[in-house]
């Protein structure tokens, strides 16, 4: 068995902010009832905040596990606005994204704040999905290995045993709801770097996803690749049955 097969599939789904009460529990029940099908894939939802009672009260004994899309820093107190890791658990989330890319251009989240993220949500049991990728201009400028590793420093400098615990994605944020993927083998270079940096800790078997307008007709010669490991959907998470066949590429 080669290290990829070692490696379970996975595949989360990235809601973004999208969704209301009745969309969420037909998407829901489509997925619950689409998910026996699917074999040898971890499936996974992150939802919106407000939404995680419904995904848990639906999810719930199905197979497919959820969690949200961001996390605080802080343990608990005077941060308005702020959801904390403890809170996420408390809805049985299994996974929270940590510096997707939106997260880090929008709203300013540093390469060290995602680290105290994915800290804070180990520290309540939940698997944080850090989210590295470089932008077109970066990606032109023939910086992308260098962005990368710039912003995985501090998530690694937290150590074999923290980073362990972690999924890694990577999402070129050229790629990002904008219908243009990486080729599977621009990924596979770039899931290459991302896995011998991983190798250099002693946590090569962190399974790394890709990111960016993933779809069940390309999914397939992205999952091929050695070195990519799933994916993290965006808008296709939104349509069960194509959602459910990226699971099953
Ligand atoms: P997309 O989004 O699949 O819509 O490109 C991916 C993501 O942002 O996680």
């Amino acid at each position: 068995m080669n290290s990829h097969q070692t490696r379970k599939r996975l595949v989360i789904g990235n809601w973004k902010m999208h969704g209301h009460q009745a969309a969420n529990a037909s998407l829901l029940d489509g997925l619950c009832a689409g998910v026996p099908a699917v074999q040898d894939c971890d499936l996974a939802v992150c939802v919106p905040f407000p939404y995680l009672g419904q995904a848990h009260a639906s999810l719930q004994g199905s197979g497919i596990t959820w969690g949200a899309q961001d996390v605080s820093k802080h343990e608990q107190g005077a941060f308005t606005g702020e959801v904390s890791a403890g809170m996420l658990s408390d809805f049985a989330c299994q996974w929270v994204l940590a510096g997707h890319s939106e997260r880090r251009t929008l709203h300013g989240e540093t390469d060290q704040l995602v680290a105290e993220k994915a800290v804070a949500a180990l520290n309540a049991g939940i698997t944080p999905v850090v989210c590295v990728g470089e932008t077109l201009a970066e990606q032109e400028a023939g910086q992308t290995d260098q962005v990368i590793a710039r912003q995985l420093a501090p998530v690694l400098a937290l150590g074999a045993q923290q980073v362990g615990k972690m999924v890694i994605a990577y999402e070129p944020v050229w790629a990002i709801g904008t219908g243009r993927t990486a080729t599977p083998e621009q990924a596979q270079a770039v899931h290459a770097f991302i896995r011998s940096q991983l190798a250099g800790l002693g946590v090569p078997e962190v399974r790394v996803l890709y990111g960016g307008s993933v779809k069940a007709s390309n999914a397939g010669s992205l999952f091929a690749m050695s070195d990519i490991d799933g994916a993290l959907v965006g808008g296709a998470s939104l349509m069960a049955e194509e959602f459910l066949r990226i699971a099953a590429a």
